[in-house]
């Protein structure tokens, strides 16, 4: 992206149905999804692309003996759209130093981290009996969801709470985070300091402190 140009080429990946996919899609600008990658057969993903009229790549993880050739087919699929930054949206697989040093890229999950990370957040949750879970979206790293936090959103848990029913609270919390810190990104509006990500609102925040 020009710097000053303050809108961006997203690259999508997914594994699931999509509803991020389609939250992104729906914002429209300043976020342009020029590409959809998936890592297998059959996700929602891909029908909300093409419906979209967004291009879908698909580079199955089931159909390379090896990791690193899957990992080398999926950085040519992400580098063919071009991206100012790529955004992880239920995509459920760990990605090495070549494409995660590669580009910004955001993913968004479905707890509070670094409570509950890795797949079945929601399920930890419930179980580990939180009374508030949420949100999270964060940088991509190496790890498992330990990238530097961009924003959270908290979601209350109800006594009665099913992992269906509590992921339903929690989805529509993240189609609201996710292209917010995506449009905070492609403007350039994040301040990374070690762990430590500046939005718009912390500075908002800070102003008001020293009013
Ligand atoms: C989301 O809850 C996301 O946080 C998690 O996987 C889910 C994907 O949902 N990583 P969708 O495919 O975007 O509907």
């Amino acid at each position: 992206m020009l710097a000053g140009a303050m809108s961006g080429r997203l690259v999508v990946l997914a594994s699931g149905s999509g509803s991020n996919l389609q939250a992104l899609l729906d914002h429209g600008d300043p976020l342009e999804v020029v590409r959809v990658v998936v890592d297998r057969p059959e996700v929602g993903a891909v029908d909300r692309a093409a419906a979209a009229g967004v291009g879908a790549a698909m580079v199955d993880v089931a159909a390379y003996d090896e990791r690193t050739a899957w990992e080398r087919e999926l950085l040519a699929a992400v580098a063919a759209g071009e991206p100012d930054l790529v955004v992880l949206a239920g995509f459920m697989r760990l990605l090495g130093p070549e494409v995660v040093g590669r580009w910004p890229m955001i993913n968004v999950h479905p707890s509070l981290l670094p409570a509950f990370p890795g797949p079945r957040a929601v399920e930890q949750a419930l179980a580990h009996g939180v009374k508030v879970t949420g949100a999270t979206v964060h940088f991509v790293d190496e790890g498992v969801d330990t990238g530097p936090i961009v924003a959270q959103q908290a979601v209350a848990v109800e006594a009665d709470d099913t992992v269906a029913s509590l992921h339903a609270r929690i989805q529509p919390v993240e189609h609201a985070l996710l292209p917010q810190c995506a449009v905070w990104q492609v403007q350039q509006r994040l301040r990374v300091d070690g762990r430590h990500v500046y939005t718009p609102t912390d500075a908002a925040a800070v102003t008001d402190r020293r009013r």
